[in-house]
């Protein structure tokens, strides 16, 4: 039997206004520069796609893949980074780093650190969707999309033990929610 589609927390219209919304303030903030965009994979490929096309600016596109969660919904507190191509230049490069969620602030800022160090000219992030009340480290994203409370959210790029990365809105398990409130 098929599972019920979750129910709805952002429709995908609303996501959709927003992206051009973030897309309209990166280009002005970084009018007259050239951007390396780096997508954490794997939840951050469907934002990154539509936002990439709102943003009016020369760049490239990488990803580097990152786990802190394996199959669980919740973080091990380790993160793992991995560059898709080596080596990756990032020196005098004007960096986003674009992610689907900040969560405990780990993952994020971990690669943020990791490309700094590298020689980056600057680093923002920019994410989708804000979770402040779970942050294990004070972090703050330089671009958010929505902020939104103690919820495990799946759809638009993010999953659930791999599924439901497909649907077009972001939405919630009712039943996932008590289990990450009692934690
Ligand atoms: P952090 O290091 O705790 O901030 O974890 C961020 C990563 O965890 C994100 O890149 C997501 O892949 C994943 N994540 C956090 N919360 C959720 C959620 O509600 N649904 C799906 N993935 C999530
Ligand atoms: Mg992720």
């Amino acid at each position: 039997m098929r599972e019920p589609l979750p129910a709805i927390l952002i429709s995908a219209q609303e996501i959709q206004k927003r992206v051009v919304e973030l897309g309209r303030r990166i280009s002005e903030d970084y009018a007259g520069q050239e951007i390396l965009c780096v997508g954490i994979l794997r939840g951050s490929f469907v934002f990154l796609a539509d936002l990439i096309r709102h943003i009016e600016l020369p760049m490239e596109v990488e990803f580097v893949r990152c786990s802190s969660y394996g199959n669980a919904e919740v973080s091990s507190g380790v993160v793992t980074i991995e560059f898709a191509d080596q080596p990756m230049e990032f020196r005098g490069r004007h960096v986003l780093i674009v992610d689907d969620i900040v969560d405990g602030g780990l993952t994020l800022s971990k690669v943020a650190q990791e490309i700094r160090s590298r020689g980056a000219a600057s680093v923002k992030t920019c994410v989708l969707l804000d979770k402040p009340a779970r942050r294990s480290i004070a972090f703050q994203a330089d671009y958010y999309g929505f902020q939104i409370e103690n919820r495990f959210v799946v759809g638009y790029g993010m999953d659930s033990v791999q599924k439901l990365r497909n649907l077009s809105y972001i939405g919630y398990l009712p039943q996932k929610t008590d289990e990450i409130k009692s934690l």
